[in-house]
């Protein structure tokens, strides 16, 4: 194909993305990882499903950053996850040193790629991908609003009694339970949702909404989500492939916009060919404006426990 992926990290979400991004013929795709077989296995298993799905992408998994060359987009999933006795900030220290490496291997052999970061705590790995890939801002973007939005919409939808597709949410903020869902600017079929529902609804769909990856966590046991993350990935990814200029909330770093400076935290950006071809600055009402701000705190302050501030 024309266009080539590299997704790091073969677990969960790297692995339906690759297929997700395969699926859509939307490049030929790098899986890498660093547990031998693993990439190697799965990359293999994807690319001989593809005679029977009828998709005409080249799939590869591998442990060699080489293979990876001149790849046009890197997503990046590698990563653990919080294991029982550890806190979050062994998490995020761990989390940053694996994101630190793999961006910095990636960059090496494709210094024109746009880098979509995937890994938790999300807005703090993007500043990690930042900084150790040396790119400007328009080239490192994070994951994270498409699929709070998404959650948000499915349980709107399953409220009313409503296909997916009529509704359409934002959601700004961090990554986390410091999320600013938008209910003004959520509408179904172009009608503001707080016209449909009464608020005390809407408050506990929010409430869901922000809880949402734990409560697949808590669900599944051991993992967590990668169904909806891989597919709100893989819309981003094709925004920026196929240059469709889509507005999509994720997480951006911030200068001056909103009102805050030096800090990754969702927004809605314009995605095309270039990464984040603009920044939309929507009116917020003071009360949304400060959940913002406060999120974007919350992320600083992560930061500096990461000295990274
Ligand atoms: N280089 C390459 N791959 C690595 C590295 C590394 N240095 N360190 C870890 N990995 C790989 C692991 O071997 C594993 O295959 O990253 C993969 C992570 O996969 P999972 O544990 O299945 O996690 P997953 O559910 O895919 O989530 C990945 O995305 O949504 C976020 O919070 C989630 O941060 C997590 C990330």
């Amino acid at each position: 194909m024309e266009k080539k992926v590299t997704v790091i990290g073969a677990g969960n979400v790297g692995a339906t993305t690759a297929q997700r991004i395969a699926e859509k013929e939307l490049a030929d795709v790098v899986l890498l990882d660093v547990v031998e077989g693993i990439p190697q296995g799965k990359g293999l298993d994807l690319f001989e499903s593809s005679p029977v799905e009828g998709f005409n992408a080249r799939v590869i998994g591998t442990q060699d950053y080489d293979e990876t060359r001149d790849s046009d987009l890197v997503i990046v999933t590698a990563g653990v996850t919080r294991k029982p006795g550890m806190s979050r900030d062994d998490l995020l220290m761990t989390n940053a040193k694996i994101v630190g490496e793999v961006v910095e291997q990636a960059v090496l052999r494709s210094p024109d790629a746009i880098l979509l970061v995937v890994t938790n705590p999300l807005d703090v790995m993007c500043a990690v991908a930042k900084k150790v890939s040396g790119f400007p801002r328009e080239k490192v973007i994070g994951m994270a609003g498409v699929l709070d939005s998404a959650r948000f919409r499915s349980f709107l939808a399953m409220e009313l009694d409503v296909s997916v597709e009529n509704v359409s949410a934002m959601v700004m903020g961090g990554h986390g339970d410091s999320m600013v869902p938008l209910p003004r600017y959520t509408t179904v079929a172009g009608i503001p949702v707080t016209q449909l529902l009464p608020q005390k609804t809407i408050d506990e769909l929010i409430r869901r909404t922000r809880n949402g990856g734990a409560e697949i966590v808590n669900l599944l046991k051991s993992g967590s989500a990668f169904y909806a993350p891989s597919a709100a990935v893989a819309e981003m990814a094709e925004s920026i492939l196929k240059d469709q200029k889509k507005i999509l909330p994720s997480s951006a770093y911030l200068m001056g916009e909103y009102g805050i400076d030096g800090v990754y935290i969702g927004v809605p950006v314009k995605l095309g060919a270039g990464g984040i071809e603009q920044i939309l600055e929507i009116e917020l009402s003071e009360t949304e404006r400060s959940l913002l701000h406060s999120s974007a705190e919350d992320v600083r302050a992560t930061l500096s426990r990461l000295g990274q501030s």
